[in-house]
């Protein structure tokens, strides 16, 4: 058949954001969950997924298919001492997930300092590459709304790029396929 198109997703946000639990939900074993049909080459991979998860030390990568398009997905370490691996991948970066721990409003200001820092990337800048937000652990009792996520993050000020924000809890896997459905809509 036709070769699937290739798409690399840069998945970024501060560390303890959930990142690394929000890609875990897309393996296959997760079958509420998962992009499409997988092929047997990737079976090995959910055996991770059962596994406690862990900091993400420098960055982890994961492959995932559906129908149409083949996802690499890079999935980085938020610990300030990595965040410079980051702009590593820009260039190649097709899609981007920002991904924010909802209930961290201590933190909020540091994670805009990190988006505004990469929206300004000379390598990011001028793409028209769609950026994904979760507003995730809303689970959390004192979680804020997406909505205020959002304008904490001014969002509304970025006019270059398709974007779209999401509420999730990463650990039931709440408001992930509606995030990744939009995304693949908007990668090009
Ligand atoms: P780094 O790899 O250090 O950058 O962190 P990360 O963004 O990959 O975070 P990770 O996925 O390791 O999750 C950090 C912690 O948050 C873990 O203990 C997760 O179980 C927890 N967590 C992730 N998502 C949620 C959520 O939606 N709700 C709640 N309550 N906890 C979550
Ligand atoms: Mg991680």
């Amino acid at each position: 058949g036709l070769r699937k198109k290739e798409v690399n997703v840069l998945c970024l946000g501060l560390d303890n954001s959930g990142k690394t639990t929000i890609i875990n939900q897309l393996k296959p074993t997760n079958h509420s969950n998962h992009l499409g049909p997988f092929s047997e080459d990737w079976k090995h991979v959910s055996q991770t997924q059962a596994q406690e998860i862990v900091p993400t030390i420098g960055f982890n990568i994961e492959k995932f298919k559906s129908s149409s398009l083949s996802f690499t997905v890079f999935d980085m370490s938020g610990q300030s001492r990595y965040r410079n691996l980051w702009e590593h991948y820009y260039k190649e970066s097709h899609a981007i997930i920002f991904v924010i721990d909802s209930g961290d409003k201590l933190r909020m200001v540091v994670a805009k300092e990190e988006l505004d820092t990469l929206l300004n990337h000379e390598d990011i800048r001028s793409k028209r590459i769609p950026v994904l937000f979760f507003a995730n652990k809303i689970d959390l009792r004192d979680a804020m709304s997406s909505v205020k996520v959002s304008q904490m993050l001014c969002l509304e000020n970025i006019k270059d790029k398709p974007w779209h924000i999401c509420a999730s809890n990463a650990i039931k896997g709440e408001g992930l396929q509606e995030g990744l459905d939009w995304l693949q809509g908007n990668v090009s």
